[in-house]
């Protein structure tokens, strides 16, 4: 019988690295970050170790959403550069003997795509059926409340539905008004999105992050939802595998094994997941899912409640089980639209060096694909937000919008904008980032934390990302080894077990600003140290301490 490590997909043993290609370094001064910018950083993740860059949308965009509303799927934003930048950033990761995954951005365009300004154009256009176009709600004045063809509520607040006044019809956005959604019932969109994906993936990129992609069927009979929560008609649709099944086969089917996807999927449940990526039925490799990052969202996730580590241990430890004899598991902190995990989960304060390296360490130490969001690997943390006017995210702006200031405290602490500060290269007054003036202000802890003096001291946030990627390269038993939670009803210590034929790894982490003495019922600290946080402080573990051990 064979090994899992000698027949394993490439991506089980990789480490994910998302860029945010606007927050991430600006090569010409105009204060927005930019592909000759992310050339320039290649050795330095080269040096970190990942294997695998994901960079947010760089498609031409009004950038409602910051390129999350792609107006032309085959071209660069100006801004971020040109097609030629693109092929030599592609070629630079190459050489580095890295790959590169586009965001895939197809449940809606921007509403100055080409598609979408033909489908406007008349309800008689080729193209009108692309998105989804419905008349008033019967017996309603067009443009009246309540005239929405459903009650459902955006993600980024207000109706779904926008009224076109030229043809009278309303359109579906999920989201903003300028992202329309695509109408995926109708073959020719999909095709047409499998025409642009084997583009790019022609032209040598390496696989896709597919953004919120089981929003892409919907119940077609379009119901209202309680409370304007529409959710159910459509997250995870009737025709979901159908339509991933259909793209691996237009798309994937004969590159077998060169590519990689992840599918980000709002919702998903753990039952879902083994369905999605389980490889015999050829949809996605993983999928991002959502629970952990909402264990500490009340009502709203603007509502902040703390965070209980045995919920989050209970949550992990399910999609770990879940997906063990089946799938495969993305694991993360961050991303663009999460708060930083060290001001989130860990202690922005005193600990924060130590907090950021504990949340590493239990992170890496799972089972699945780790991604790193830019600026974790230094232990960046959230932006001391002081007055509304700062936040640009369309997200916080429409919030604060509707809320007004006693929003202040749930955008501090949960604005995507957090994640969007620029990259902190150095202690120069724009963070090494820019020489012009940065499109959202540079953290001023950016004398402090930044990649330069992470990379000159051995015992950083940095060093520590470097050491786990290295033990996942070097380690099967970290890429394929079973998981066992261990000490599940502990509010304070976040610890497990990893096996893998004759070794076991034993992962140990204080989840609290106090010593814990974790009793695991033998004498734990007495196996072989392979790598921590602080040197050997034997049976206790210091604040935020953390510890894997080989046995
Ligand atoms: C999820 C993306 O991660 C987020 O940034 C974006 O606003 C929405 N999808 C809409 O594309």
């Amino acid at each position: 019988m064979s090994l899992p490590e000698s027949t394993a997909p490439w991506w089980k043993s990789a480490v994910v690295y998302q860029v945010y290609p606007r927050s991430f370094a600006d090569s010409d001064g105009d204060g927005i970050g930019d592909l000759r910018g992310i050339e320039s950083k290649l050795d330095y993740l080269a040096e970190l170790g990942v294997d695998v860059l994901w960079l947010s949308p760089v498609y031409p965009s009004p950038q409602d959403d910051n390129g999350y509303d792609i107006s032309d799927y085959r071209g660069i934003e100006p801004v971020f550069g040109t097609l030629d930048d693109f092929d030599r950033l592609l070629a630079g990761v190459h050489e580095r003997g890295m790959k590169l995954v586009m965001d895939l951005v197809v449940n809606h365009t921007s509403d100055e795509h080409p598609w979408f300004v033909e489908s406007r154009s008349s309800k008689d256009n080729p193209k009108r059926d692309w998105y989804w176009w419905r008349p008033p709600r019967g017996g309603v004045p067009a443009g009246a409340p309540g005239a929405e063809p459903t009650n459902w509520t955006s993600f980024f607040t207000g109706p779904t539905w926008e009224l076109d006044e030229a043809t009278g019809e309303y359109y579906l956005h999920l989201f903003s008004r300028k992202q329309p959604d695509l109408n995926w019932e109708n073959p020719e969109v999909r095709a047409a999105v499998h025409e642009m994906m084997r583009w790019w993936l022609d032209r040598g990129v390496d696989g896709f992050r597919m953004d919120v992609i089981n929003m892409i069927s919907k119940d077609t009979a379009l119901p209202d939802g309680p409370g304007g929560d529409g959710s159910a008609h459509y997250l995870h649709g009737p025709r979901l595998h159908e339509f991933l099944q259909e793209m691996h086969r237009e798309v994937f089917a004969d590159r077998a094994g060169a590519t990689m996807t992840v599918g980000e999927m709002p919702g998903v449940t753990v039952e879902e997941a083994r369905l999605l990526t389980d490889p015999a039925r050829a949809e996605v490799d993983m999928v991002f899912q959502f629970e952990h990052v909402q264990l500490d969202h009340g009502p709203s996730k603007w509502d902040l409640t703390g965070l209980d580590l045995r919920d989050l241990k209970a949550t992990l430890g399910r999609w770990q089980a879940g997906l063990a004899d089946v799938g495969w598991n993305s694991l993360y902190w961050n991303n663009h639209d999460q708060p930083r995990v060290v001001s989130r989960f860990g202690d922005d304060g005193r600990y924060r060096v130590e907090s950021a390296k504990a949340l590493a360490t239990v992170l890496h130490l799972h089972r699945g694909t780790p991604f790193i969001y830019q600026g974790e690997e230094l232990g960046m943390t959230n932006h001391p937000f002081t007055s509304a006017a700062q936040f640009r995210d369309i997200e916080s702006v429409n919030h604060h919008a509707l809320a007004g200031d006693a929003a202040l405290p749930g955008l501090r602490a949960m604005s995507r904008d957090n994640a969007r500060t620029p990259m902190q290269w150095d202690a120069s007054p724009n963070a090494g980032f820019t020489t012009g003036t940065p499109w959202l202000p540079v953290n001023p802890n950016h004398t402090e934390v930044n990649a330069a003096a992470a990379r000159a001291e051995t015992d950083s946030v940095f060093h520590h990302y470097r050491a786990l990627i290295a033990l996942r390269h070097s380690e099967p038993t970290v890429v394929h080894g079973n998981f066992t939670m261990l000490l599940p009803d502990d509010p304070n210590v976040y610890a497990f077990s990893r096996s893998y034929r004759d070794t076991e790894l034993l992962v140990l982490a204080n989840f609290t600003s106090e010593e814990q003495r974790p009793d695991l019922g033998f004498p734990w600290w007495d196996a072989h140290l392979m790598l921590g946080s602080h040197s050997n402080g034997a049976s206790v573990l210091r604040p935020w301490e953390a510890r894997v051990y080989r046995r």
